[in-house]
């Protein structure tokens, strides 16, 4: 999709109003705009949009309210609502809302619309960017969020581990990464989790590989879920349960989000994104309840339960990763169904052991307005993994801190990486808000993005 940014000279201005500005904005209009905004009872309510028209009948200014500055909760994405309500037509700020930058790109991300199948109607408006504002940095981040709104939009009947191979090969190739992929029969020996969990589908699983940047920068690695489809396995979903498991890729989508972001910016990094990508299918060779596998780290793992697969194939994913002991170890999964229940979908938990990291971590989600939340590795539950038979199971028997049970199993598997950072994702949203069309989400890869531009600028 098309960023909608223009540079046209003439732009209808769109001014943003508050309750308590509303009364000086309202004396500056001329007598006609001003009967025409009270008929129609414009008091600048957060959200409310007003196309003034001049004397022709063409739309000559736009009025939009915001929250007041000293609101105790205001949305930074508010402007994104615009995109879908304005018609089509070129457009700019006439004067700053609260925060320029994220307005701008909130205006981009609310132009979403996922068109593969039918002819979306897609917001033909468009703005000319404010001065001073970095359109290539804030276009940048646009197009990544919208990859990995793609790529979780795509039913899983077009993106099976070989689409999301095809994928990932895309954006390395764009950026000259070295690409590899093993696959099928060739992961039982390296990668037994990844094989143990893929195998009954009759779309060959994979390991997704690609490296890029000098060898000599810090070493950055990401690791994405890519479960495309998740029907839970022999331990079979319900329909309401498995009817939007399409987007169990989520994490992966968001890795290759964040890849594209810091390989277009060109931050002083070696990347690396390991994504396994599998499909949780059911056959009469799939995976069982209390089978055994030896993972790559050496660990036996038990299946207490097929459907915690994203941990199994992440295990493998990150022992591999762990043994280059890079400085830096991402990993992001649409892991559990407890995330939710804890903070909802709109606010993905994070973990790491590294504190000043986790106050970056929390700072850049704050200014990026892509809010996430530190839960901990609480050592305590730490051996409710203990398994019967194995050194670990991949699912306690209770139902308590299911997302800290997970990371802590994810923990195990690290030991080199100088940071680990794990992120339990949504990867949608189920109800549009501004900026944020309803579908496939991009979460945690642009306050990740903000982190690393920092770091390794
Ligand atoms: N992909 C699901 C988790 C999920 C479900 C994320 C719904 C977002 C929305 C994951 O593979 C899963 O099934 N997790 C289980 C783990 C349990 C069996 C220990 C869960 O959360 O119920
Ligand atoms: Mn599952
Ligand atoms: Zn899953």
């Amino acid at each position: 999709m098309p960023i909608p940014f223009e540079t046209a000279a003439s732009a209808v201005p769109i001014t943003f109003v508050t309750k308590s500005t509303w009364a000086a904005i309202r004396e500056g209009l001329a007598p006609a705009p001003r009967q025409f905004a009270d008929h129609n009872g414009f008091t600048g309510k957060p959200g409310a949009c007003l196309m003034l028209p001049d004397a022709d009948g063409r739309v000559a200014q736009v009025l939009f309210g915001l929250e007041e500055a000293s609101a105790r909760s205001r949305d930074p994405f508010r402007a994104g609502s615009l995109s879908g309500l304005l018609p089509a037509g070129t457009y700019r700020f006439a004067n700053a809302p609260h925060d320029s930058r994220l307005a701008t790109l909130a205006f981009a991300l609310g132009s979403y619309r996922f068109g593969r199948y039918r002819n979306a109607d897609a917001p033909a408006a468009k703005l000319v960017p404010s001065d001073g504002i970095d359109v290539a940095a804030i276009s940048r981040i646009a197009e990544a969020a919208m990859l990995a709104r793609d790529l979780v939009n795509t039913p899983s009947n077009d993106m099976g581990p070989e689409e999301l191979a095809q994928a990932a090969a895309d954006v390395a190739s764009r950026f000259g990464a070295s690409f590899n992929c093993v696959m099928g029969e060739e992961l039982a020996r390296g990668f037994p989790l990844i094989h143990a969990v893929g195998m009954a589908s009759t779309r060959a699983p994979r390991l997704i590989d690609f490296s890029w940047g000098d060898p000599s920068h810090s070493k950055v690695t990401l690791v994405g879920k890519g479960v495309c489809f998740d029907t839970g396995g022999l331990d079979l979903k319900p329909s309401a349960g498995m009817l939007n498991m399409k987007k169990d890729m989520g994490g992966a989508a968001n890795v290759l989000a964040l890849a594209q972001m810091v390989m277009d910016a060109k931050l002083k990094v070696r990347l690396r994104v390991l994504i396994p990508a599998v499909e949780n299918a059911v056959a009469g060779n799939a995976f069982r309840p209390l089978d055994i596998f030896r993972s790559r780290k050496g660990l036996s793992v038990e299946i207490g339960n097929t459907d915690a697969e994203g941990r199994l194939i992440l295990a493998d994913a990150l022992a591999y990763a762990d043994e280059e002991k890079p400085e830096l170890l991402i990993d992001m999964g649409t892991l559990t169904g407890a995330a939710r229940v804890a903070l909802g979908p709109d606010l993905p938990p994070f973990y790491t052991q590294d504190e000043t990291l986790a106050a970056e971590v929390a700072r850049c989600a704050r200014e990026e307005n892509d809010p996430l939340w530190r839960m901990p590795l609480w050592a305590p539950y730490d051996s409710w993994l203990d398994a019967k038979t194995a050194d670990i199971t991949n699912a306690p028997s209770g139902t308590f801190a299911g997302s800290i049970t997970c990371a802590l199993f994810l923990q195990r598997f690290v030991e080199h990486a100088k940071s680990w950072l794990h992120f339990d994702i949504f990867a949608w949203t189920p109800q549009a808000r501004p900026g944020r069309p309803e579908g496939g989400e991009c979460q945690a890869a642009r306050a990740l993005f903000r982190l690393l531009g920092e770091r390794y600028a």
